[in-house]
């Protein structure tokens, strides 16, 4: 058979009019806007409108697709599904909590089945609006303290992080956290992403293809980085440790979550952002201690092995600052990247073809059966 690429590195599976990474140049694009643009001038909910529709919304359709994100009757909850929470156990991984959660929402879907654009743009907003007080009703249930509400006024991010805490966010930490969630929206055909259109590919719904993307959003190699990213400094605990730290990791080979990335060849161009806002944020909670950890380790991993920071470096440092505990970062990972599965679930069912490539097989091809009383 024909030759392989080993993790489909740099194979084109398909076209798409999503997203574009330029690996050497540090660029990222959505729908040909750069996200350093999108970063400085426009909002969460206006990407999200930017990756389904292709285009930049007029005043009239933003407002029209704030209002659907943000409604009451979006944002809640099934109490049957605040119901099924209370039946997990405590010590149930928020992660782990958020792929049933999206599981079973379906079940309370109007649209549930139907895969038609306008029905599934439907579910992508009920989706996006769900997900983040399903994430932040597990931290409160798990703390044995009862669900925030949802409150319809509040952007998407400062509304989640009023349901997490119960208090309404600083300025500065609605305005990371709204940067962070553009940060993540969409990556093109990135591991959960690729999941996610698999699943799609089948004629499948958006919901299961967006549990296939939370799947595989979960690994260490993928979103799990931002958590194993915090474990690493909270094991070097101070700035002046961090070199020494750092360079027995290196002289141990050990692999550094945050660094590194299959596209990227210099640093990936969302690492900068969230460096700076993890940093004003440090400042302001006292807690710089992280960024200067990181920044240490940035210095010598990318002087030592030529590997630069990804969106995982710093992220983690923001959240933590936020007072956010370590294993809800991934989940935070997806309340975002479930606009670009989403996008990319409404652009594969357009242009569908079942996706099924092959293997080339290197096992035995000649064994003869042998009965289970002589083996
Ligand atoms: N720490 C140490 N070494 C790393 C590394 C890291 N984070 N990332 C890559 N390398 C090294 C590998 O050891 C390998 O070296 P070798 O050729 O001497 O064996 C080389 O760089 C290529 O690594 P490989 O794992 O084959 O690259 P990949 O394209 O398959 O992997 C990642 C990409 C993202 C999975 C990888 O960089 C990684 O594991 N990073 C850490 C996890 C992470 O931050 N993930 C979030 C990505 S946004």
């Amino acid at each position: 058979m024909s030759s392989f690429k080993e993790g489909l590195e740099d194979v084109v599976v398909s076209t798409s009019e999503i997203c574009f990474i330029d690996g050497r140049e540090g660029r990222l694009l959505y729908r040909g806007y750069d996200v350093d643009d999108l970063v400085r001038s426009s909002s969460f909910e206006e990407v999200v409108y930017l990756l389904w529709h292709g285009n930049l919304p007029s005043r009239k359709d933003l407002d029209a697709h704030i209002k659907a994100l943000s409604s009451m009757a979006n944002r809640k909850l099934p109490l049957k599904l605040i119901a099924i929470l209370r039946q997990l156990p405590k010590k149930t991984a928020p992660m782990e909590v958020l792929r049933t959660g999206v599981s079973a929402l379906q079940a309370f879907d109007p649209d549930a089945e139907d895969n038609a654009r306008e029905a599934t743009v439907r579910k992508a907003v009920r989706l996006t609006a769900q997900m983040p007080t399903l994430v932040a009703a597990w931290e409160r249930l798990r703390r044995g303290k009862p669900p925030v509400a949802p409150n319809p006024k509040l952007t998407l991010a400062a509304n989640f992080l009023c349901m997490l805490s119960g208090q309404k966010p600083t300025e500065l930490a609605a305005k990371t956290f709204d940067v962070a969630l553009i940060l993540h929206a969409d990556h093109e055909f990135n591991a959960s992403t690729f999941a996610a259109r698999v699943t799609a590919a089948t004629l499948s719904d958006l919901h299961s293809a967006i549990v296939s993307g939370i799947g595989a959003l979960k690994g260490p190699l993928h979103g799990g980085a931002n958590e194993q990213v915090m474990r690493m400094v909270e094991q070097i605990k101070t700035p002046d440790r961090a070199e020494a730290w750092i360079r027995k990791a290196l002289a141990d080979k050990a692999r550094i979550m945050g660094f590194g990335h299959r596209v990227y060849r210099v640093e990936d161009p969302r690492a900068k952002h969230l460096r700076r806002l993890a940093t004003e944020l440090g400042r302001q909670t006292g807690s710089a201690r992280y960024v200067e950890i990181l920044n240490t380790v940035a210095r010598v991993v990318s002087e030592e092995k030529k590997i630069y920071p990804n969106v995982d470096l710093y992220s983690g440092a923001a959240y933590a600052s936020m007072g956010i505990p370590t294993d809800q970062f991934t989940p935070i990972f997806a309340l975002s990247r479930v606009a670009g599965w989403s996008a990319h679930v409404l652009e594969q069912h357009a242009h569908n073809r079942l996706i099924r490539p092959r293997a080339e097989y290197t096992g035995p091809t000649r064994h003869a059966y042998v009965p289970l009383d002589r083996r």
